[in-house]
């Protein structure tokens, strides 16, 4: 099992350092761990940030290709629509469920459910995601600084280096990316973390890298999204790469986010300081986006469209000042964000938290565990089962934004600090859970997919990597079980040879290790796949059935 890293930022003057003082540390390991050659390691790409979007644009052997009709949208679009809906199969049987007590029969208790008297704001995790060098972590950087995350003296510092290393454009990207990597780069890695106060929302950012050898990153920060702002760049040319057909970010980055079941996004069209704030260009933006997205399934009264400019400082929290921008009347990104609908939690399921970073400290035998609560919650001295290990520990501590907190529940980004385990048996990609309700441990999976627009077909026997929730493995298709009527979701054909592409079937997989798991259909979270190869992601899907599934 390898690991997705996301790295805290510590950016908010108000607020101390993880008293654990080593932040999440393992920033640019996602890809060095990926057991499959599917994926350029990290150190393949330019190191100069100029070539970069030459670089992002020549080497693509992508194997998506255009959407070249409106039926063809129109499949997609239902296919991910009945993905989104349901992932039953039809045939659903878990071998040893029987062992495991259904995690319908759970009960709660009181203090788990959320006290309706608390005023704390409800937490909303935003993804900010889109094509490399739109601007996501320049948008962060001014958002957070606008919103008195980081002080004057802190930017100024971030100003002063970024000249110094000839950078100057990128300073406020610099809140975000930390290492001196993606500064030399010019370019985000890994999935940074931070947080800000709107009036509705206690709001996590997961700012997303957009180059697309860090895609994997990308969808272990976006796996927690509540929601998601699309960013794209309104430049001339620029907007047309994200959408390009041939690995464009833009929209395999919507294709991911809506298979994640994030449905509600804004669409922040920016730099338009670079195209003078022509309404006539926004207008086409959003007229060709818009078709694509509809056709991922998003609804049009579920996306917002906000044109702005980070750089320029317009329209993100306030309204624009520049003249040139007076023809827009709507909400500014702020208000866009209020305007979202506050996320459904699982409060009253057993605990579920998959692990997306592991904290060692070993001189003092300590060990955190970090990721979001998907399900249920957790307490000093609660116990917690580790999968895949199958360690029971007790919670020693909690985190929630690197301060000390007494209760975690459903939606929460947390570390939880643990005792009773060994360190060794805490790792990313597992899961913690309640003791009494495990989820499978399986490396052989029955997956209902929908194969995206590929050039090369999926064979039996063709290798993939797969990801699930934090974890990734390499697969490999042991069978193709059935093809499915892209609309009903019938069978229409068993066993075929091969899949192609925007077919929808039911397969079995079979993974080099083994993985937390469960059906799609009860726990969406540790029941979403996607499959991976040549660094293009050329299938989502659900599982519908653990195959085998050990229990520790
Ligand atoms: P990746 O994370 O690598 O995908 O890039 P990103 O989307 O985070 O873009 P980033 O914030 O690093 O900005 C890329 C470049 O775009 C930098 O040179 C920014 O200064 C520039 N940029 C960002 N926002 C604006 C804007 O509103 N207007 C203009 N003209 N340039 C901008
Ligand atoms: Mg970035």
């Amino acid at each position: 099992m390898s690991v997705e890293g996301l790295k805290l930022v510590n950016v908010a003057p108000n607020l101390n350092k993880p008293s654990t003082s080593t932040a999440p540390s393992n920033k640019t390991t996602n890809n060095a761990n990926t057991s499959t050659s599917a994926i350029p390691s990290a150190t393949s790409a330019p190191s100069n940030s100029k070539v970069k979007s030459d670089y992002v644009e020549n080497s693509h052997a992508s194997n998506v290709e255009a959407h070249t009709s409106n039926k063809t949208t129109n499949n997609l679009s239902s296919e991910l629509n009945s993905m989104t809906v349901t992932g039953k199969s039809g045939n659903s049987k878990i071998d040893n469920k029987e062992k495991i007590p259904s995690r319908v029969e759970y009960k709660p208790e009181k203090w788990m459910l959320v006290d309706q008297t608390n005023d704390r704001l409800t937490q909303l995790n935003l993804a900010i995601v889109g094509h490399v060098d739109s601007g996501k972590s320049t948008l962060s950087g001014r958002l957070l600084h606008l919103l008195g995350q980081i002080s004057q003296k802190q930017m100024h510092k971030y100003e002063k280096e970024a000249k110094l290393q000839g950078k100057g454009s990128f300073a406020y990207a610099w809140a975000l990316d930390e290492s001196a990597e993606e500064r030399e780069r010019g370019i985000t890695m890994t999935v940074a973390v931070a947080y800000f106060n709107s009036n509705k929302y206690h709001v996590v950012i997961l700012d997303s890298p957009g180059h697309k050898d860090f895609v994997p990153n990308m969808i272990s920060g976006a796996t927690q999204a509540d929601a998601a702002i699309l960013v794209i760049d309104a430049s001339l040319g620029a907007f047309e790469a994200g959408i390009a057909s041939a690995g464009g970010q833009t929209r395999e980055h919507a294709q991911l986010i809506r298979s994640f079941g994030v449905d509600q996004i804004i669409v922040s069209v920016n730099k338009m300081d670079a195209v003078q704030y022509s309404k006539d260009r926004f207008d086409t933006i959003k007229l060709q986006l818009g078709t694509f997205l509809r056709s991922c399934n998003f609804r049009d009264s579920n996306v917002s469209w906000v044109p702005l400019s980070a750089m320029e400082n317009q329209n993100l929290v306030g309204p624009a000042s520049d003249a040139r921008f007076s023809w827009y009347k709507g909400p500014s990104l702020l208000e866009a964000i209020d305007a979202f609908q506050p996320p459904a939690r699982e409060y009253s399921k057993p605990l579920l938290m998959p692990i997306c970073d592991v904290i060692k400290l070993p001189s003092q035998g300590q060990v955190s565990a970090c990721g979001k609560l998907e399900a249920g919650a957790l307490r000093n001295g609660s116990k917690v089962l580790v999968l895949p290990s199958g360690d029971v520990g007790t919670v020693r501590s909690l985190e929630r934004d690197s301060l000390p907190c007494s209760v975690a529940r459903a939606g929460d980004n947390v570390a939880v600090s643990l005792q009773g385990v060994d360190a060794s048996s805490v790792m990313s990609g597992g899961v913690l859970c309640h003791p009494d309700f495990p989820v499978a441990v399986s490396d052989r999976l029955e997956l209902k997919i929908l194969v995206l627009d590929v050039q090369t077909p999926i064979l039996i026997g063709s290798q993939l990597e797969f990801h699930i929730h934090h974890a990734k493995e390499v697969a490999k298709v042991a069978k193709i079980v059935s093809l499915l009527d892209p609309k009903t979701g019938k069978v229409t054909k068993k066993s075929p040879r091969c899949l192609l592409a925007k077919q929808s079937a039911i397969v079995e997989v079979v993974l080099q290790g083994e993985v937390c798991v469960d059906e799609f259909s009860s726990s969406r979270a540790l029941g979403r796949v996607f499959l991976r190869s040549s660094g293009t992601t050329v299938a989502v899907g659900v599982v519908t059935r653990v195959i085998t599934a050990e229990r520790n």
